[in-house]
């Protein structure tokens, strides 16, 4: 299997949101991509890209084709101190289970590393959230801190509660 990551165009707009189900909703976006929303996420990630800001996100290509996104985003502070980069990502139900989340977040943190970008990569994952607790343990992250969200919050409004993993890069 070959995992390779690659900027988002709106070629890409159809398989990403076609690769979206209740687990990303759940964990991850809060609800499904629109078309216009999805055009207009992957905009602004080129022009973060070409500044050299803020979030910069990916799709992640499995022998070829789009499986899976991530991203990493230095201004992110919720439970971060600030040379800490949070990494998000989710894999199409297709591709799941065959270890490409940390493929991708290995490809991410070789990415900081060479455009000194912060010094230490952050996964923020729910308690429940098993298959990203995993990933974090997998990729060789350490357990720091569960920590009460100031941004994320559960469908019933209530904050989240997120445990914090962390690699030095
Ligand atoms: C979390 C997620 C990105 C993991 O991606 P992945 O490439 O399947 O990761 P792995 O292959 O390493 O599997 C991780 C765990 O998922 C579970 N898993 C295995 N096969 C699976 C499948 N077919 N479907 C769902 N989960 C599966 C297992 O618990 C596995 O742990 P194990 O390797 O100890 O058995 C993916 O499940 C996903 O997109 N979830 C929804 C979005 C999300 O939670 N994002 C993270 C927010 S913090």
């Amino acid at each position: 299997m070959v995992v390779e990551l690659r900027p988002l165009t709106t070629e890409d707009v159809e398989a990403h949101n076609a690769g979206e189900d209740e687990l990303v909703v759940r964990w991850l976006t809060g609800g499904y991509g629109t078309i216009e929303g999805t055009a207009e996420h992957f905009a602004v990630l080129a022009d973060n890209a070409a500044a050299g800001v803020g979030k910069r996100g990916y799709g992640m290509w499995v022998d070829g084709r789009l499986g899976g996104y991530v991203d990493f985003d230095p201004d992110l502070d919720d439970g971060l101190e600030a040379d800490e980069v949070n990494l998000s990502y989710c894999v199409h139900p297709w591709a799941r289970g065959r270890g490409v989340a940390g493929e991708a977040v290995a490809l991410v943190c070789a990415l900081l590393r060479s455009d000194g970008i912060g010094r230490r990569a952050a996964i923020r994952a729910d308690p429940e959230n098993d298959a990203s607790l995993r990933v974090a343990d997998k990729a060789g992250f350490r357990f720091v801190r569960e920590f009460v969200s100031g941004t994320d919050r559960h469908p019933d409004g209530s904050p989240a509660t997120l445990r914090l993993y962390l690699l030095d890069l």
